[in-house]
């Protein structure tokens, strides 16, 4: 049963990241010098637990976003456990331009101070970012994040998120240039971001 809606989710997901591909693929053709998603995200403010954190303060600096929450059991791990592996692979001066944003869809558990711990676990330059439910919701869906909660029965923990699983990258000048998809390397990923800091 999750194993399926996994599978359907990865389905949904390979869908709507063909159709962002495809159609920002036939704007490039119309504005060739528009490189990335222009039309996709765009500038928030969010909570960190040290104050509201906007995407509009960090130009000049590379921004992987990624969507997620605290309780998730797998995915998040693993797309954490990549980002900071991806960070690691980075000279101290790239780091230095580089701002990572785990953002939670799941703010009615995660406030500000538990996802900032959280993601501090994975990497001490990673900030978590929440907010109300209206706005983490407002930031996912112009992202096209999917997600979902899932009530489990037979657990204390009371409910799943299901969500889509891709890291967005910001370029300096605030439009998202990549998007790398669930399962990358380290090593793809900090080839991405350097691509990004020098571009
Ligand atoms: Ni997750």
């Amino acid at each position: 049963m999750k194993n399926s809606k996994q599978i359907l989710l990865l389905g949904l997901l390979a869908a709507v990241s063909i159709g962002i591909g495809l159609w920002a693929g036939m704007q490039g053709s119309s504005k060739p010098k528009t490189e990335g998603y222009p039309d996709l995200g765009g500038d928030f403010t969010l909570m960190s637990d040290k104050g509201p954190v906007s995407l509009q303060d960090l130009r000049g600096k590379v921004v992987p976003i990624y969507f997620g929450f605290t309780h998730c059991p797998d995915v998040c791990i693993t797309s954490l456990s990549n980002i900071s592996a991806g960070l690691k692979l980075l000279t101290e001066d790239e780091l230095s331009r580089v701002q990572p944003l785990f953002i939670s869809i799941d703010p009615e558990r995660d406030d500000p101070a538990r996802v900032g711990e959280y993601v501090r676990y994975f990497h001490p330059g990673i900030i978590g970012l929440s907010g109300s439910l209206d706005d983490v919701t407002k930031v996912a869906k112009k992202h096209f994040v999917i997600f979902e909660k899932v009530k489990l029965d037979d657990s204390e923990m009371g409910y799943t998120m299901d969500h889509s699983s891709i890291i967005y990258v910001v370029g300096k000048d605030g439009v998202i240039r990549t998007l790398i998809h669930h399962g990358e390397a380290p090593e793809g990923i900090a080839k991405v971001l350097r691509e990004a800091l020098d571009g």
